[in-house]
């Protein structure tokens, strides 16, 4: 999918990001192989420690949908340079989503693409088991 196209949606659902705490806010557009879009954003709560990431929001209304294969996830933010995914989503975009192509993108235009095994390098997954 064009990364523009793909950025846009995540601009837009990014919007709706519960960050009554941190107030930052993350969207998140994940595309399966048949061209369709999950997006998610971060839901933040008062425990703090249960917030979930828009990567994983993205993730699981995917593949409780039934999706299980993907091919690019845009993550957009306002930082300068833009953020790239946590740990914990790192891990779990390995396991459900292979070495896809991650952009990470900002507000003000910047964009960078780059493959997740670049991102997580060395992974612990099934094939470790
Ligand atoms: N956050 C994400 O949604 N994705 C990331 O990759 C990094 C962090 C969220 C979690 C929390 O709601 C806020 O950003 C600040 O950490």
């Amino acid at each position: 999918m064009n990364p523009e196209e793909l950025i846009a949606l995540g601009v837009k659902v990014r919007e709706n990001a519960c960050a009554d705490y941190s107030h930052y806010k993350v969207g998140a557009a994940l595309v399966t192989a048949s061209g369709k879009v999950y997006t998610g954003c971060n839901v933040e709560n008062s425990t703090y420690g249960l917030t979930v990431c828009a990567e994983r929001v993205a993730l699981w209304k995917a593949l409780s949908e039934g999706e299980r294969k993907f091919t690019q996830i845009a993550v957009v933010t306002s930082s300068e340079p833009p953020a790239s995914p946590c740990g914990a989503c790192r891990q779990l975009l390995w396991e459900f989503c292979g070495d896809i192509e991650v952009i990470l993108a900002n507000l003000q235009g910047f964009q960078k693409t780059l493959r997740l095994s670049k991102l997580f390098p060395y992974p612990f997954d099934q094939s470790t088991l």
